[in-house]
């Protein structure tokens, strides 16, 4: 797994913290630990070899028992005197023995060396003993000292150096927290600002005056990008839109030349009714095109009139049908299923729709002229690819909104292709498989467009029949009975 910059730049800060601690901690542990033992160690071998010509003084007099020798010797509480003569250990506290004092240090002393150690004894008590050869009496004296005391302040000392490390790392960890995030809070702004331009919000910039000098040529350069990027797209809208605009009066002029030749259609030879006929077919195609492809470019450019009613949705349904039938009909006249007279559901006439009663007055807020376009675009598909439209329905849909389900008994859409269909331009395989190579692929896109302004959407899914379903969602503005509406025609199957 890898780390992100945040958790990092924390790591590094509470890593180092815990190193130093470490650093510091051990050295002055260490440092102080040597300076009061050797301190201690030389008072305590200072100590036992005045002692120990007291003692000689004593047994070269001969005048007192061992037992008052020792116990006149002033070793002070932390420490007692051994002495080994005429081959007997003689202790001065009873509490103590002659054998807790190390073999090693006995020995060397008994063989006349001066010798000090300290060692730990066998209850754990930290203690430094001394031994002192006192050859001209043939004795060695022992003085053994207890150093607890300085063994509890070293452990406090390492306690509270050990607490201190502790504090310092989590102190670090949270400074590098800290850091991290104040570091990462400018690519947090750009990223944040990317994700809005590319959500369409093409006004966003990055703030310039209260930037940090160091990033700033990252925000004008951010920005000087996005300008250019806002500039070119809206240049290429309208570019489009231009384009669009300028080729739709010499369509207009043609289609209505074409009217007139073919108002004297009966007098011409075949032939060249067949041209006329594919040049009528063409034409309408390409004024269909050039429609979409303004409305496309008007959308790009964030100009969108959007006239929003507030509608009775079963109503609104039928009459689209009705009235998108019909204009499907006039507009597609060179469609293959138009020519042919196969409208899908055999009949000849507008698709059955059926309305849940759930929904029977609920009202959405839409632009009917937008909504018409989309049944149009919707109810042709079915016709082209689908084999027609099977039923049309209305149906209560998720949080609040309204769903109406365009059905076909075609070979449906494959689930890979059912987002890349909205797409502008994208023609799908079904659309070569029908050898019907009069879409543009602008169709699709067009309805989404559509039902975003409306604040709708559009999905595909399966049909009953294994066909496509297109479900297109409004919100729903109300579902009270209005008394004013007209009865509703739609109910059930018509
Ligand atoms: N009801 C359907 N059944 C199967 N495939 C469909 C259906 N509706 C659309 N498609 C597929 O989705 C593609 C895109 O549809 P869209 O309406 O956007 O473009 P088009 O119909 O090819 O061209 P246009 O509508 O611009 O004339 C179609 O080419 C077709 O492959
Ligand atoms: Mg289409």
């Amino acid at each position: 797994m890898r780390l992100g910059i945040g958790a990092r730049i924390t790591a590094v800060f509470g890593l180092g913290a815990l190193l130093l601690s470490i650093l510091l901690g051990g050295l002055s542990y260490f440092t102080v630990r040597h300076f009061l033992l050797a301190g201690r160690e030389s008072a305590a071998q200072h100590q036992a070899f005045n002692n120990a010509v007291l003692v000689r003084t004593q047994l070269q007099l001969g005048t007192t028992g061992y037992v008052t020798l020792l116990t006149n010797i002033d070793a002070g509480s932390d420490a007692h005197s051994v002495l080994y003569h005429g081959a007997k250990y003689y202790v001065s506290s009873l509490s103590e023995n002659a054998s807790s004092i190390p073999l090693q240090l006995r020995r060397d002393a008994l063989a006349g060396t001066a010798a000090t150690q300290t060692y730990r004894t066998g209850q754990g008590t930290a203690e430094f003993a001394v031994g002192v050869p006192i050859p001209s009496v043939r004795a060695v004296y022992f003085e053994v000292f207890d150093l607890s005391d300085l063994d509890h302040t070293l452990r406090v000392l390492g306690l509270t150096l050990l607490v201190a490390g502790v504090v310092t790392t989590v102190l670090g960890v949270a400074l590098g927290r800290f850091a991290s995030v104040r570091l990462l809070r400018p690519l947090a702004d750009v990223s944040r600002a990317a994700g809005a331009i590319a959500g369409g919000e093409l006004d966003t910039r990055l703030a310039e005056d209260d930037a940090d000098p160091d990033l700033e040529g990252l925000t004008l350069s951010f920005n000087a990008m996005v300008d250019q990027l806002q500039e070119r797209i809206e240049r290429e809208a309208r570019f489009n839109s231009d384009v669009s605009h300028e080729l739709r009066s010499p369509l207009t002029t043609l289609a209505a030349s074409l009217e007139v030749l073919e108002a004297d259609r009966d007098e011409l030879p075949p032939r060249s009714q067949r041209a006329l006929q594919l040049l009528s077919d063409d034409l309408h195609r390409f004024q269909r095109m050039v429609g979409d492809l303004l409305e496309m470019s008007r959308a790009d450019a964030g100009s969108v009139d959007v006239f929003l009613e507030e509608v009775d949705v079963s109503e609104l349904v039928q009459r689209s049908v009705e009235a998108g039938f019909g204009h499907m009909d006039g507009h597609r006249s060179g469609s293959a299923a138009a020519r042919n007279g196969s409208a899908g559901n055999g009949a000849g006439g507008p698709p059955g729709v059926r309305i849940d009663p759930a929904v029977r007055s609920w009202r959405v807020g839409v632009d009917k002229r937008r909504f018409e376009r989309v049944m149009v675009n919707l109810m042709e598909n079915a016709d082209h690819y689908g084999g027609g439209v099977t039923e049309i329905l209305v149906e209560p849909g998720a949080d609040g909104h309204v769903e109406v389900a365009v059905d076909d008994a075609g070979p449906g859409i494959d689930p890979m292709e059912r987002l890349k269909i909205f797409e502008r331009f994208y023609r799908g395989s079904a659309a070569g498989r029908r050898g019907t190579g009069t879409g543009t692929g602008l169709g699709l896109a067009l309805v989404a467009e559509h039902m975003h302004v409306m604040q709708g959407d559009v999905r595909v899914e399966s049909s009953p029949a294994g066909g496509a379903r297109f479900v297109l969602t409004l919100p729903v503005l109300s579902e009270a009975e209005d008394p004013a509406d007209e009865p509703s025609r739609a109910g059930g199957l018509e």
